[in-house]
């Protein structure tokens, strides 16, 4: 139907007669003449109609905005004087001899020639216009080449592409499952991978050596602006390699991804264990774009007078840290005020700070908390912190928890609202996570119940809380971007995992006795990683919003605005499933 794309039409066509489909992206009426600017997935091309045409005149003149045509013409040179260098067509247009109408439109819920901010759930509910901005099509476009060079690259690594089920049982990785009525298994449920975790683990035990897949999981978890319900992964997995081998080739791919697609020079990904990452950062994804770091002054604040950081410095699992912030005395009350409330909603119970106006005087420094503090509190503090003039010191004390989330918060806004990135990309792993976390006096596994520690059984036992993982997590600009981890090959080690974690022996055999039993079948000492291929195309495309990379994403709530899912379904088909909706709900 057509002899190029719109958006390739350019002086390589001067004299040529060429034919072209796409959308009507503005109509201009120009002294008798009319001018279609003419779209399509390559871009636009300006087209003229001349009155004379009498039959694609009148046509021309009937056409509405989003009106899908085809047109042949003569390419020619624009008028001095209308060449436009910043569009890709801009020197030429199409002097056109024939229109065809090939389907109308109506009037669009948005316009698209001059786009401006629409709010998300219109662009949802549209989304199919949506998809048709250049920005957005791009993104689109983008992801998939994104998605085609992992897989050369994987392929040229070894790996087999091999699928696995989506209709399964419960994988652990963390959030609720999302689960589906069996009809021929009355009462019965499968449930929607959150992970191909297991699937990927006995695929090495059945011998598959390298292992990769495109897949998509499913999580019932809260969603933020970097989560999706229904999200894909890299998944990758690989026998006969250790921690090294995977984090190379992580940083292989992380790092060529940044150079074909983000012009990256960057050559090497640093490592950062988990503790050093919560000291310094307060959190396991730091943007080390940023160059701000927390300092516990712990050991300075236990014999202070003031309570609000002596009693935390003293306490088991608080802490009391500083953050110096080059140049900050420049903020205003009002701005500080502005950080206090934002850590205040992250459950901090204040935001103390010291301004440095001068370091020449006492009364250079600026502060209400000041009359609470000794001297060689704040000498020793600007001492070990190398404050210099006009720095700004911010101060978070309580429990870790609590100081961990508001600080490392605080250092990713600031970094923002005050430009303070002194690079384009900043990854880096992190490693010798704990094996276990204490989560409500249980223990719970930190990456999953899956993950090899770096201790023998008895000393899991003995103490588990001081066991160490062989987890590993890539890191983008303060995003987690990937994670994966050595597994347990040795059923009796995965018996005392499951042990630890206060799984009993029956609910063991019930819930992953298959994976136990493939354990003792020979299983080859393996492990993998999952990237989220979503964020990484969202930090590649420079969005910060996920669902600007998914053609049919889903907002906040997990519900779908074009097609309106989830919905109610009909009584015949919930009765054929044998269930019951409980009145109240329905
Ligand atoms: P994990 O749970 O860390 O590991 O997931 C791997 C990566 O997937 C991405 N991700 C998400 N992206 C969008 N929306 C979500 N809701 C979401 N949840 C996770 C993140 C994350 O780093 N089976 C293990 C991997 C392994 O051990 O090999 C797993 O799923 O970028
Ligand atoms: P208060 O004694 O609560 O009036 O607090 C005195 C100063 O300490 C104020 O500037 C508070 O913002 C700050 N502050 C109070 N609690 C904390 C905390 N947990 N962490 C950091 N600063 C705090």
């Amino acid at each position: 139907m057509r002899t190029d794309f719109c958006g390739r039409i350019t002086e390589e066509y001067l004299d040529q007669e060429v034919t072209v489909c796409g959308w009507i992206h503005r109509r201009r009426d120009h002294g008798g003449v009319i001018f279609l600017d003419v779209r399509d997935l390559k871009g636009i091309c300006q087209a003229v109609i001349s009155p004379d045409n009498k039959n694609a005149f009148a046509l021309a003149d009937s056409c509405r905005s989003e009106y899908v045509i085809q047109l042949t013409g003569k390419v020619r040179p624009r008028p001095e004087g209308t060449v436009n260098n910043k569009m890709f067509t801009g020197k030429v247009e199409i002097d056109v001899q024939n229109i065809n109408l090939l389907n109308k439109a109506e009037t669009p819920a948005f316009p698209l020639d001059d786009y401006q901010d629409v709010n998300e759930d219109v662009r949802l509910k549209h989304r199919v216009l949506d998809l048709r901005r250049p920005e957005m099509n791009a993104r689109i476009l983008k992801r998939s080449q994104i998605v085609e060079y992992i897989r050369k690259f994987l392929e040229k690594n070894n790996f087999n592409e091999i699928e696995t089920p989506i209709l399964t049982r419960a994988t652990p990785e963390g959030a609720r499952d999302y689960v589906l009525p069996s009809r021929v298994h009355p009462g019965n449920f499968y449930a929607l991978p959150q992970s191909p975790q297991l699937f990927k683990q006995m695929l090495m035990m059945a011998g598959m050596d390298r292992y990769y897949q495109i897949a998509r999981c499913f999580r019932d978890e809260d969603l933020r602006a970097d989560r999706q319900p229904e999200f894909t992964q890299v998944d990758v997995e690989a026998s006969f390699i250790d921690q090294g081998d995977i984090i190379n080739l992580g940083t292989e791919l992380i790092l060529q991804l940044l150079k074909e697609f983000a012009d990256s020079k960057l050559e090497r990904i640093e490592s950062l264990s988990f503790q050093e990452s919560m000291d310094r950062f307060g959190c396991d994804k730091p943007d080390l774009r940023i160059p701000l770091e927390l300092i516990n002054i712990g050991h300075l604040a236990k014999n202070e007078e003031f309570k609000v950081f002596a009693e935390p410095a003293t306490l088991d699992e608080h802490k009391v840290v500083a953050l110096r912030v080059p140049g900050g005395n420049s903020l205003s009350r009002s701005q500080i005020d502005g950080y206090t409330d934002f850590v205040g909603k992250l459950g901090a119970k204040g935001l103390a700070y010291i301004k440095v106006n001068s370091l020449e005087s006492e009364d250079g420094l600026q502060s209400p908390i000041l009359k609470f503090l000794s001297k060689t509190f704040v000498n020793t503090l600007i001492n070990d912190l190398s404050v210099e003039k006009n720095d700004l010191i911010f101060f978070g004390a309580g429990s870790s928890t609590v100081v961990n989330l508001s600080m490392s918060s605080l250092i990713k806004k600031l970094g923002q609202d005050l430009k303070l990135y002194t690079s384009d990309w900043a990854p880096c792993w992190i490693i010798d996570f704990p094996m276990f976390e204490k989560t409500d006096s249980r223990l719970s596994a930190l990456h999953h119940p899956f993950t090899r520690p770096n201790s023998t059984i008895e000393e899991l036992k003995n103490d588990p809380l001081a066991v160490q993982a062989f987890a590993y997590d890539l890191v983008l600009n303060g995003y987690e971007i990937g994670g994966g981890s050595l597994r347990i090959h040795d059923h009796e080690m995965q018996s005392a995992i499951f042990e630890a974690l206060d799984i009993s022996k029956d609910e063991a055999k019930n819930k992953f006795g298959f994976l136990l039993d493939a354990l003792k079948t020979g299983c080859p000492p393996h492990g993998g990683i999952a990237l989220g291929l979503d964020r990484i195309v969202m930090l590649l495309t420079h969005t910060d919003n996920i669902r600007d990379v998914i053609a049919f994403p889903k907002t906040q709530s997990a519900s779908c605005l074009l097609t309106d899912a989830p919905n109610v379904i009909d009584q015949n088909q919930i009765d054929e499933l044998s269930i019951e909706i409980s009145k109240e709900d329905s």
